[in-house]
């Protein structure tokens, strides 16, 4: 009987308890919400919320969304890509991305960024992407002296590849020679100035990298020539023939080609080959595309 009383006593006891906290539960919550300050605070959040995102939203819009469209479509870059848009209204939006992230709206040499991917073969030095002075790739080798002039450097890797294809050229009685490959900052420097004293800077600019713009200084790059042309006479050789042909089968592009001069910032160069690897060289040929908007779609995206 005593113990009856005492469990019904306990009972009634957890019952209010559980009656104070569901009371006081609901007190904070009622203070909580008819806390106008609070609400108003609240309410405000979320319509900036909406309208930032309505911005955004009107921003896509304005490119016909094409950003759902392209894996490369950066939206850090929204803003360059519609300045853009309004000053390119004859290119189409998927031009428009491309260009903006190929740096096209940027001034040349002036809004610059350090390479990126050093050391590899993804790397891209151009008039917006430079190297620094002490930069000295790893792993420079001499090109056999069969198939360069004297001292002639490429990285490992690209030096092999440059052997095979001059071996090949060799089997047809062909002569690809490397004249210039790795080239220092400070040689860079030398060459740049003298082209400056010989023909002016803006001249120079359509033809010759200024220091830390040079890919020559990526050990990847090498001009050549067929030992009995000089070197600007390339186009005209069977060797040129050749190149167009197969030098994509050992890794290499012609990287400044005749309809790419826009993309590329330099003026056409039969002689100047880069290597990329195998598989990049066969799509940048296929596609018919510039090293520069590889880089822009596929590599830095
Ligand atoms: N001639 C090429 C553009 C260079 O100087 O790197
Ligand atoms: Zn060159």
């Amino acid at each position: 009987m005593k113990n009856r009383k005492k469990r019904k006593l306990k009972i009634k006891n957890i019952i209010i308890v559980l009656i104070v906290f569901l009371t006081l539960g609901l007190t904070m919550q009622a203070i909580v919400k008819s806390n106008p300050k609070k609400q108003k605070e609240e309410k405000n959040e979320v319509k900036t919320k909406k309208k930032a995102l309505t911005e955004q939203e009107e921003k896509y819009k304005e490119l016909n969304n094409i950003n759902k469209k392209l894996d490369y479509f950066k939206d850090d870059y929204l803003e360059r890509y519609l300045k853009y848009k309004k000053n390119n209204q004859n290119l189409t939006d998927e031009q428009i991305i491309k260009n903006v992230n190929m740096n096209l709206d940027l001034e040349k040499y002036e809004q610059k960024q350090p390479a990126k991917y050093l050391n590899t073969e993804k790397i891209l030095v151009n008039k917006y992407y430079y190297l620094e002075p002490d930069y000295v790739p790893e792993n420079l080798e001499p090109i056999d002296s069969q198939y360069a002039n004297s001292n002639m450097k490429m990285v490992k890797i690209a030096k092999e590849a440059f052997e095979k294809l001059a071996t090949a050229a060799k089997k047809e009685n062909l002569n690809i020679i490397a004249m210039s490959t790795y080239r220092s900052y400070d040689y860079q420097t030398k060459l740049y100035d003298r082209y400056v004293q010989q023909d002016g800077k803006e001249n120079a600019d359509t033809y010759s990298g200024r220091p830390g713009h040079s890919e020559h200084q990526t050990g990847l790059a090498a001009d050549v020539y067929n030992k009995i042309e000089p070197y600007t006479n390339f186009e005209k050789t069977k060797e040129f023939e050749w190149m167009q042909e197969h030098a994509h089968e050992y890794g290499f592009i012609l990287r400044f080609p005749k309809d790419k001069v826009d993309e590329t910032g330099y003026q056409f160069e039969s002689w100047h080959y880069r290597y990329v690897g195998l598989e990049t060289a066969k799509y940048i040929k296929e596609q018919n595309i510039s090293f520069e908007e590889y880089y822009a779609t596929i590599i830095d995206k």
